[in-house]
């Protein structure tokens, strides 16, 4: 197939950009740069510098590229910057992603795999999440991710469009080639190992005073490259679904006292941990039900270990020790 990736340039967009040439594919990866990075695009991808509210950008694009769907994975995406500015995050998930819309069905393309997120969800009632509970997203981010899943379920109703919506737990690890950089980090993980590698003196563990057995949130990880797989696997099935939207995480919450403890065993290294006030936006507890893409898709993560998953991740840090910056 040929395939416009958007969000190609960022962490979880390279990863899947990278799995779909390995099947094959050809692909257009589109990317504002705005948090992506110009050497996080494959090489072999061919590479298209666009923001999603350039509306004619985009037509012209979807005129000139004959393409058989799209994975949409361009969004702003920190939950904090979301809290303090709204307007940026309905205009890029929701704005951006209607100009899509706009465009692909302009142009007769109608299958759609989105990334959407955890946090369509808010405070869970339920743990683990299956998909169809109760969404109270608590924050602007997971905001407008749900107001695109619903959007799109309306242009199915007018133009069959086929949509597939992942909504990711929490993305970590790495390939050999593409891993997580931000600019500035905010994600767990990578902030874990900076404390590890002395780049900061301490880490903030944001809140110890939560409802949960230690204290500290609790999180479900994924493996980036499970994550990946599963946009294959909707790709693959996605003319005999039409509308579905599947969790992804592997089902087992880790708190942030364990992946800190963790990071120490995989890099054997010290982590000065400082308490700090809980953060904004942030649920106590985010666990997965993933039964649903299991049965479904038949998707089996192959890496679900905490430990493996920060294994790569780690890999991936001490190669690049700059990450992508130029
Ligand atoms: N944390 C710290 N200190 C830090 C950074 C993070 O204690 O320096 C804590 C956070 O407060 C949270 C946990 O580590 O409790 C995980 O935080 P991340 O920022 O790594 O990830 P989030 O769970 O906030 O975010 C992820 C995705 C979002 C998604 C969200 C669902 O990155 O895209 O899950 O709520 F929306």
């Amino acid at each position: 197939m040929k395939i416009i990736v958007t969000g190609a340039a960022g962490y979880i967009g390279s990863v899947v950009t990278e799995l779909l040439i390995a099947e094959g594919h050809s692909i257009v990866a589109l990317d504002n740069l705005a948090h992506g990075h110009r050497t996080a695009v494959h090489p072999d991808a061919k590479f298209v510098e666009l923001d999603l509210l350039d509306a004619e950008g985009l037509m012209r694009l979807f005129a000139t590229e004959s393409v058989d769907a799209v994975v949409h994975l361009a969004a702003e995406a920190l939950v904090d910057v979301s809290l303090r500015d709204p307007g940026l995050f309905f205009r890029a998930n929701i704005s951006g992603g209607i100009n899509l819309l706009e465009a692909m069905i302009h142009h007769g393309v109608k299958r759609m795999v989105f990334s959407s997120t955890a946090a369509v969800y808010g405070q869970p009632r339920e743990i683990p999440i299956p998909e169809d509970a109760q969404k109270n997203p608590v924050n602007a981010y997971g905001e407008s991710k749900l107001a695109f899943e619903r959007i799109m379920a309306w242009y199915r109703i007018a133009y069959d469009l086929h949509h597939v919506s992942l909504r990711y737990f929490n993305a970590a690890g790495a390939t050999e080639r593409f891993g997580e950089f931000h600019q500035p980090e905010t994600h767990l993980i990578p902030i874990v190992f900076e404390a590890a590698l002395g780049e900061r003196d301490t880490m903030k563990l944001f809140g110890s005073d939560w409802d949960t057995p230690d204290g500290t949130c609790v999180r479900d990880y994924v493996h980036v490259v499970d994550i990946a797989r599963a946009h294959i696997l909707a790709l693959h099935q996605i003319d005999d679904l039409g509308a579905r939207a599947y969790n992804l995480g592997n089902g087992s919450g880790y708190s942030n006292l364990q992946v800190i403890e963790a990071v120490r065993k995989v890099t054997g290294r010290q982590v000065n941990v400082i308490q700090a006030d809980r953060r904004p936006g942030d649920p106590a507890t985010l666990v997965a039900s993933s039964d649903r893409i299991r049965q479904e898709l038949g998707w089996k993560p192959e890496f679900p270990e905490l430990d493996t998953i920060i294994e790569t991740a780690w890999r991936w840090r001490q190669a690049h020790p700059h990450g992508y910056a130029e």
